[in-house]
């Protein structure tokens, strides 16, 4: 079952566990979720949103622009460390990580949740920007970027739906 939320009511939630990892689901060639620890949820042209940041080089850049949505997977008992490790160092280039998460259908988008991480946040894609390296301070740019070709995407999502899956059918 799923339990409608406002999300805003768990912004501290969804924050605290940026650091640890939340997880960025797609579904493109196949539902594919990386772990995240950049992001942040607010208000974009009056549209409650969460903006993510991509690689290039991640599989999951590809499946974010071919389908144009996401759907974020918050864990409410802490990060799993199996889920960690797979999510968040092998690519769904070379496995299929559906195989270690339990999916959940999704409400609105065509994005599923995952079951071990029940706080669900399905969005549509409203706007994507490379980072632009020449306009980020250096010291950031020695710190994050070695090579030129892997900078971030920005994708902001507008929140279409909000809810905690729970064990109850
Ligand atoms: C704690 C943690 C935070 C991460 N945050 C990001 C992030 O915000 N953006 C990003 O592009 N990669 C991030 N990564 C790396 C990706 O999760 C990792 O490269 C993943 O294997 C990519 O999967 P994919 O190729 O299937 O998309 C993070 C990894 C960890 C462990």
């Amino acid at each position: 079952m799923k339990e409608k939320i406002n999300v805003f009511d768990y912004a501290e939630t969804i924050s605290k566990a940026l650091r640890p990892g939340i997880l960025l689901n797609s579904n493109g060639e196949k539902f594919n979720s990386m772990v995240i620890g950049w992001g942040h949820l607010g208000v974009v042209w009056g549209i409650d949103t969460y903006c993510v940041y991509v690689r290039q080089s991640r599989y999951t850049k590809a499946q974010l622009d071919k389908t144009g949505e996401f759907t974020l997977s918050v864990p409410l008992n802490g990060a799993d460390p199996e889920i960690t490790r797979i999510c968040g160092t092998l690519s769904g280039r070379d496995i299929d990580k559906a195989d270690y998460v339990t999916l959940v259908e999704p409400e609105t988008n065509h994005t599923p949740g995952i079951k071990e991480y029940p706080l669900t946040i399905e969005c549509e894609i409203l706007y994507a920007q490379d980072q632009d390296l020449s306009r980020i301070p250096e010291s950031v740019v020695g710190r994050h970027y070695s090579g030129e070709d892997d900078f971030h995407t920005m994708y902001i999502g507008k929140i279409v739906d909000a809810y905690i899956i729970t064990d109850e059918e």
